[in-house]
């Protein structure tokens, strides 16, 4: 993921952990997350930072959040969903999943039958799922989980911060997105924004140590401090990618742009035959699936040539179709969008596709 040189620039300085300078910008990067979300402390929700990659923070929920005797239910389609379930099993924590088709959204009469059955506690659902670039349809989801009073978690790794969205409307209860996607910040840690009062009722519950999410609350309420080393320069990163976010025009700027990006990028690879995997109604503006343009399309080919002229696209992660993807956010602009097509239009030549 693409970031400016003033993001990269503000990891020129060390801070040691302890120093007030750094806890004051903890607790203004605390603030400003909530505030990205359009909630705050006044109204109930917190933000927990947890140092690692966003899997970690996810982890870090799960793991802490979950009371003996409690179930959840896995909404999948796609990799992301499958990642959620596996940490819930690896922690022997009980789990079913309602699977669909990666280039569907999820049924909401299979999940609203589940619930009814009135033997779930908590529900987990991806916002947008990056295997594909889909956009799940959280807000549904929400009023489903709370008809039927579960804790609802949403991965939001890949979308928040570039995706308009309610969080309170949403019905959701802990969030996690991390340091270095639409925020547009460098690798190190992941958050949790949360709700209070179902955080405060999860004291003790936490099944590990280093991922514990209340001790983390408890310990940047208290002191204002990480319990164990923070990374620093990720965080002083960080500080700077909000106050460009900011600078941009917040949320609603960011998603413009990501989806001018989305827009040309697929305006072009349709005028050169290429098609996408998810229907134009589901996609997201995070991510898009391409379907391999023939069955011999050699995408390893393809790659390196686009990485010789400097773009790095995704492989795909589907199980069911040959796709490549490509990214929309990070510190990219149309303007890197129509280079990146100009590139392809190149290699899809000498390839001869
Ligand atoms: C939706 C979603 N969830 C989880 C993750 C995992 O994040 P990480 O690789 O930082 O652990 C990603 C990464 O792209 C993601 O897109």
């Amino acid at each position: 993921m693409t970031t400016s040189a003033t993001v990269k620039e503000a990891m020129l300085r060390d801070l040691g952990s302890r120093d007030l300078e750094f806890i004051q910008i903890i607790e203004d990067i605390r603030n400003s997350l909530l505030s990205l979300a359009g909630v705050s402390q006044a109204e109930g929700w917190e933000a927990v930072p947890m140092q690692g990659s966003g899997t970690f923070a996810i982890e870090s929920v799960i793991s802490s959040i979950t009371p003996p005797g409690a179930k959840w239910l896995v909404i999948i389609n796609g990799a992301y969903g499958e990642r959620i379930l596996k940490i819930i099993e690896r922690h022997g924590i009980a789990a079913e999943a309602i699977r669909c088709p990666e280039n569907e959204l999820p049924d909401m009469d299979a999940i609203n039958g589940a619930l009814a059955s009135g033997t779930f506690t908590q529900v987990a659902a991806v916002h947008c799922e990056t295997t594909s670039g889909i956009m799940n349809p959280i807000a549904e989801i929400g009023a489903a989980a709370r008809r039927c009073n579960c804790i609802y978690f949403v991965d939001s790794m890949s979308a928040f911060g570039g995706v308009e969205f309610d969080l309170g409307a949403c019905e959701i209860d802990f969030l996690v997105s991390s340091a270095n996607k639409c925020i547009e910040g460098v690798p190190g840690f992941g958050f949790a924004l949360c709700r209070r009062e179902a955080l405060q009722s999860t004291q003790g519950l936490a099944r590990t140590l280093s991922l514990d999410l209340f001790d983390q609350w408890q310990a940047l309420e208290g002191n204002g401090q990480f319990r164990f080393t923070p990374p620093t320069h990720t965080l002083l990163a960080f500080a700077q990618a909000l106050d460009e976010l900011e600078s941009e025009g917040g949320i609603p700027a960011r998603a413009r742009r990501y989806r001018a990006n989305h827009q040309a990028c697929v305006a072009g690879m349709r005028s050169m035959g290429f098609q996408e995997y998810v229907a134009q109604d589901l996609q997201g503006h995070v991510i898009t699936s391409f379907l391999y343009p023939t069955a011999d399309f050699d995408f390893n080919e393809f790659y390196d040539r686009l990485t010789g002229k400097g773009f790095v696209i995704y492989p795909g992660k589907v199980t069911k179709a040959d796709c490549f993807r490509i990214g929309h956010i990070g510190h990219l602009f149309p303007e890197d969008t129509e280079a990146l097509l100009g590139a392809i239009r190149e290699v899809a030549n000498d390839m001869n596709l």
